[in-house]
């Protein structure tokens, strides 16, 4: 069980300085997925994504992008924006279609799963590089560079032959794909970067806490540090004794929260008599250049839990057994004076107890 205590103090301390993300990679991807159940049955699910943060939806029934953020739109005039949705909703119906004629020649066994990802990589100062890759059951089977399509080598006989017939299929298809992710898509990620810079940008700090927990060790404890609602999400979390690092710190994934901001928990195994002076560092953009440390502090020792729990189990005892004593002893008196229990016709006690001496 987790003994959730709160035992952080959180002193800001200088130290670390902000790193400027602006000029990180920034990736853009349109993600299709569509599951082939049978010869007849087919369902696409889409979504668009500015690195890990969501940007479009995707109604597979009217074709329809759903604009998750108000600047999702970018700068497309909405002639643009209707032209993009026909396209992408034309090319969902024409893939599946493609696997499904060729279900046989590529052994494609019923049910399956097929997924395209397509977009743009912008490197600030360089050359936006274009991607489109086709997996097939979650394996990486064809990509697209250089205006055609190349096997994965390791999707083995069947990369090589989907590739072939991809390839013939419509050799303009393949240059308009081609100015699509390196044309259209580094201008539409610009435009998406100015609109969307308020909450691109934005800095939110993150709240953290200590926890406790059993470790798998005997006599040792795990101490996690948690760190919740943080953004951006690069962020430097670390368990230190003085200014030491931990060696043994084991980071956690970065999980998102529903609304944009991630999560991170980051533990360390020590033996339980070592836990005192350690402390959690957490550094990221949005301090201004200031570690957050909280505290390890120890749970209060068996003899506070004593004296702040048992004791006054104990006084509470002690007042209630004197309080029946009273109760009793006053009692008592009304009850010996009570006739009947010296009523002649009722046996008396000696007599029950002792009655060899009668
Ligand atoms: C195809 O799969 C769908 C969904 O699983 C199912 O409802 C339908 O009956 C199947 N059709 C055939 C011909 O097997
Ligand atoms: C799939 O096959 C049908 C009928 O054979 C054909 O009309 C259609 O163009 C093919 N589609 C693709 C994407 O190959
Ligand atoms: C694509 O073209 C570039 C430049 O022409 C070349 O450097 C690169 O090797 C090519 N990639 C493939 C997979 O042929
Ligand atoms: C949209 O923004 C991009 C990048 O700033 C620019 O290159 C492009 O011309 C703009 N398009 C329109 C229609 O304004």
């Amino acid at each position: 069980m987790l003994f959730l205590q709160l035992v952080g103090l959180v002193v800001l301390l200088p130290g670390g300085d902000s790193e400027d993300d602006s000029q990180e990679p920034v990736a853009f991807q349109v993600i299709l997925t569509s599951s082939l159940y049978n010869r007849s049955s087919t369902r696409n699910q889409g979504s668009a994504w500015l690195d890990e943060l969501q940007t479009h939806g995707w109604d597979s029934k009217t074709g329809a992008f759903i604009f998750l953020w108000p600047w999702s739109t970018g700068n497309l005039s909405n002639e643009e924006l209707i032209i993009a949705e026909r396209s992408f909703y034309s090319n969902t119906i024409q893939l599946p279609l493609c696997f499904h004629n060729y279900s046989s020649d590529w052994q494609l066994e019923y049910p399956f799963q097929v997924q395209v990802t397509l977009g743009c990589e912008l490197h600030f100062g360089e050359p936006s590089v274009g991607f489109v890759r086709l997996a097939y059951q979650g394996e990486d089977l064809i990509s697209f560079q250089n205006k055609s399509w190349w096997p994965s080598p390791k999707g083995g006989s069947r990369a090589q032959q989907v590739c072939r017939q991809v390839n013939e299929l419509d050799h303009d298809d393949n240059e308009l794909t081609h100015e699509l992710i390196t044309g259209y898509c580094p201008r539409f990620v610009l435009s998406l970067l100015d609109a969307g810079k308020a909450d691109l940008q934005r800095q939110v700090r993150p709240e953290a806490w200590l926890c406790t927990g059993p470790s798998p060790r005997s006599g040792h404890l795990r101490l996690a540090c948690h760190i919740s609602g943080f953004y951006p999400k690069p962020v430097w979390v670390t368990w230190m004794r003085g200014e030491q690092e931990q060696q043994g710190t084991q980071r956690g994934d970065v999980l998102p929260h529903a609304d944009g901001t991630w999560y991170l928990q980051v533990s360390l195994d020590v033996k339980a008599k070592e836990a005192a002076g350690l402390s959690c560092w957490v550094r990221h953009s949005s301090l201004g250049g200031q570690d957050m440390v909280l505290h390890w502090e120890q749970p209060p020792f068996m003899g506070l839990v004593f004296l702040v729990v048992i004791m006054p189990l104990v006084l509470l005892a002690g007042l209630a057994w004197w309080l029946w004593k009273r109760w009793k002893a006053h009692w008592r008196p009304q009850c010996t004076d009570f006739p009947s229990e010296q009523d002649p016709s009722s046996p008396g006690p000696r007599t029950d107890l002792n009655p060899a001496q009668r």
